[in-house]
Formats: structure tokens, C-alpha cells, sequence
């Protein structure tokens, strides 16, 4: 069975207030259309996502989604129904099976919903995901009540909603010829005389309609994702020289660190620490010691591309704690240099991020002066790994 997905992202957003249409909104770093298309794409299921999205939103669109793996955007409509319509049509030539319907605006959808609704597929022509209805529910007019709305039997539609696709695409021509307006893709199937099929929706699949549902949005993905802690530590030898580089800031010292590039231990220790709390390699898998390219190389380009890593993944970084071990240079008068230096190279406020030092009494390499030894701690918060 072939299945589609049709994302409509045509909408104005207006309740959500002025500005960016919220389908091009961030949502905890990354935009709501984009959470909504890799939903699909992510799953086995899903042949191809195709969205519509109004005229003039290319570049909004190519911003938000232009580097995943979709076909051009279709030009919708000025009402939901009729961007729904120009996108069916617009997939007619892929001869879909079935097509999933989905607004933009739902950008949480759990492959297990996405498993519901395929599955129902196989035995209606049309699947719609439902919640129950667990408010008391009161009609009312001008402030007064008229009555309690018995709730057995109510629920609330989601999205995606599954259609056999020749008989939604029908309907919709049917509905277009016949000036027929309702408000989704179920109760078309209904008005042209198909069964729907109720399958168990998900909370999290809610639409983003408001600004406060963009917080409420943000505080549930912000909950789901997993803390994760990562430790670095590395040490280099002094060599002859005029100063060192600790942390990104330059101290000058009547010698320095040898190494293949700037030799900055405490940037090396943060950036392994980082690498090693999203299971990715180490500083060495990434930037080899035997490439020519990373001789006498600023470290701060390690760190960098070890929190863009994290980016990718959809993570943030917490915290990062460092501490410096040696007896000279004295740490104490350019801390706060570091932890800003560091702060800057991982966009964090300086809150987020310790410096701290210590000697060993004199013992071992470190107290003999022959170099300079850092740890690391880094605290990554890390989108939950898929279910296999
Ligand atoms: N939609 C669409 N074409 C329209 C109107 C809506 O493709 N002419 C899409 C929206 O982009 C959204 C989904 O349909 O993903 C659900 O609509 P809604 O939540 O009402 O979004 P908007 O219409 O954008 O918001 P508002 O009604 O507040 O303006
Ligand atoms: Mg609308």
C-alpha cells in the first residue's frame, strides 16, 4: 500500500498573532513545519511528504525544510479545505493508495499514531485520530449558560487524518462543484458516504494555535528530552615558548604547550566532554593529529563543531564545568576571561559555564611543572532516541 502524506501549511496563523505564520516559528530551536515534514519522514511507512504552503512563503519555506528530501511545495488556497484540495491534486500523478492529511500546526506526532492510522487504513476508507471529550461541556450564549452538552460520544479530532486517496480526492472536487464547506478531511469522507474509522489520538499531537500553546508546546518538549552527562580530560607538555592558550584567551608565561594544533588543553577536555555526552567519537575521531590542516588550528573551531553535533541532534547544552590543573600560570586572574571565552564559543550565558583550577601540591607532572592537565564535565539535554 502506497501511503502519502499531505502537510498543509498555507494558513496565516492569525490567532497565533503578527509576525512569521506559525508553522515557520521556532519551537525549541527548530521550526514547527520542520518537526511536522521529518515526523513522516522519519517513518517506514510514509512514501513521500508533500506540503502546500501559500504563495510567497518559498523562502520561509526553503529556510525551514530546504534541505530535506521533499518534492517542490504546492501552492494552496485562502481556506484550509482549498489548500487540501490543490495538494490531493497535486499528488494525483504519484497514483497514492492512501494519503495521510496533516496540518503543519501539529508538530509533535509519535510514530505509534502514525502506526495507528496507517493500520486502520487497511480496513476503512478513512481513519481519524480522536480524543476523548473529559470537560463538562456547556453550550452558552452572552454569558449564560444554556444547558450541559452530554459528553458520551464527543470527541476531538487530530490530524493526520488517513483517506483512500481516489475517494478524498473525489470528494473534495465533488464538495468544490457543489460549494459544500466543513471544517476537515474526515467529514468530507462522511458527506460523501464513507465510514470513518476512530482511532486513539495523541495529547502531544495538539495544534499550535496560540502563543500560549507555542509555551505549552515548548515546556512538553523541553520535559521529553533526556539529560545526559559527558567527562574530557586531556593533557599537554610545556615546551619552550612565551605563553599559553587556556580556554580560547592567551596568558603569556615563560613557556608554552606543545601539541599538534594550539595545544588548548581546557578546550580539548570541553570539547571530548561534549562529544562524549552524545556517544560521538572523541576530538581525535573528528579532527585526526595526523591532518595537516589542524597544525597550530585555533581550538575553539573543535568546540564549536562539537555543540553544532549536539544542535543537529536537537540538544542544547546545559552546563559545562572545566578545571584547569597546574601550578603555573596562575588561573585565578584570567578566569573570568575563560569562562567568557568559553561561554561565547558555545553561545551559552555565562551562567552555564564553570572555570575552576587546582594545583597537586607539587606532586606528579603537573606539580613538577612539565605540563598541564584539564577535566570536564558536560551536562546535554538530547531529544530521547526513537523506539526501534
Ligand atoms: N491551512 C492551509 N491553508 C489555509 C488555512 C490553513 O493550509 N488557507 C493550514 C494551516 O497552515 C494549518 C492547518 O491548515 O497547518 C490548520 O489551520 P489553522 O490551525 O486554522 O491555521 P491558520 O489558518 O494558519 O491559523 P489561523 O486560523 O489562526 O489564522
Ligand atoms: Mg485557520
Amino acid at each position: 500500500m502506497k501511503t502519502c502524506v499531505l502537510i498543509v501549511a498555507a494558513g496565516r496563523g492569525e490567532r497565533a498573532g503578527a509576525g512569521l505564520p506559525k508553522q515557520y516559528r521556532q519551537l525549541a530551536g527548530t521550526p514547527v513545519l520542520r518537526r511536522s515534514v521529518q515526523a513522516f519522514i522519519a517513518h517506514p511507512a510514509i512514501a513521500a511528504v508533500q506540503v502546500v504552503i501559500a504563495a510567497g512563503d518559498q523562502e520561509r519555506y526553503d529556510r525551514a525544510v530546504g534541505d530535506l528530501d521533499l518534492p517542490p511545495p504546492i501552492i494552496g488556497g485562502a481556506e484550509r479545505q482549498v489548500s487540501v484540495r490543490l495538494g490531493l491534486e497535486g499528488l494525483e500523478t504519484q497514483a497514492p493508495d492512501c494519503v495521510l492529511i496533516h496540518d503543519a500546526a501539529r508538530p509533535v506526532v509519535p510514530p505509534a499514531l502514525i502506526d495507528r492510522v496507517v493500520a486502520a487504513l487497511e480496513e476503512a476508507p478513512a481513519a481519524l485520530p480522536v480524543l476523548p471529550v473529559v470537560d463538562t461541556v456547556r453550550r452558552g450564549e452572552a454569558g449564560l449558560s444554556l444547558g450541559t452538552v452530554p459528553r458520551v460520544n464527543l470527541y476531538r479530532a487530530q490530524t493526520p487524518q488517513g483517506m483512500r486517496f481516489s475517494e478524498i480526492l473525489a470528494a473534495h472536487r465533488a464538495a468544490e462543484e457543489q460549494d459544500i464547506t466543513v471544517t476537515d478531511d474526515a467529514a468530507l469522507m462522511e458527506w460523501a458516504g464513507h465510514p470513518v474509522r476512530l482511532v486513539d489520538g495523541a495529547e502531544e499531537t495538539m495544534k499550535i494555535t496560540t502563543t500560549e500553546d507555542f509555551r505549552r508546546a515548548e515546556a512538553d518538549l523541553r520535559q521529553a528530552l533526556e539529560i545526559r552527562v559527558g567527562t574530557g580530560f586531556d593533557v599537554h607538555r610545556f615546551g619552550p615558548g612565551d605563553g599559553v592558550t587556556l580556554g580560547g584567551v592567551s596568558i603569556p608565561h615563560d613557556q608554552a604547550l606543545t601539541g599538534h594544533s594550539d595545544a588548548d588543553v581546557a578546550l580539548h577536555a570541553l570539547t571530548d566532554a561534549v562529544l562524549g555526552a552524545i556517544g560521538d567519537g572523541d576530538i581525535g575521531s573528528h579532527f585526526p593529529p595526523t591532518d595537516p590542516q589542524w597544525r597550530g588550528a585555533a581550538s575553539d573551531q573543535f568546540l564549536s563543531h562539537a555543540v553544532d553535533r549536539v544542535t543537529d541532534l536537537g540538544g542544547e547544552i546545559r552546563h559545562l564545568d572545566l578545571t584547569l590543573i597546574c601550578e603555573r600560570p596562575k588561573v585565578g586572574p584570567v578566569r573570568d576571561a575563560i569562562r567568557e571565552r568559553i561561554a561565547e564559543i558555545c553561545a551559552l550565558p555565562v551562567a552555564r559555564v564553570s572555570v575552576k583550577a587546582t594545583t597537586t601540591e607539587r606532586l606528579g607532572f603537573t606539580g613538577r611543572r612539565e605540563g598541564i592537565a584539564a577535566q570536564a564535565a558536560a551536562t546535554v539535554a538530547l531529544p530521547p532516541p526513537e523506539d526501534p
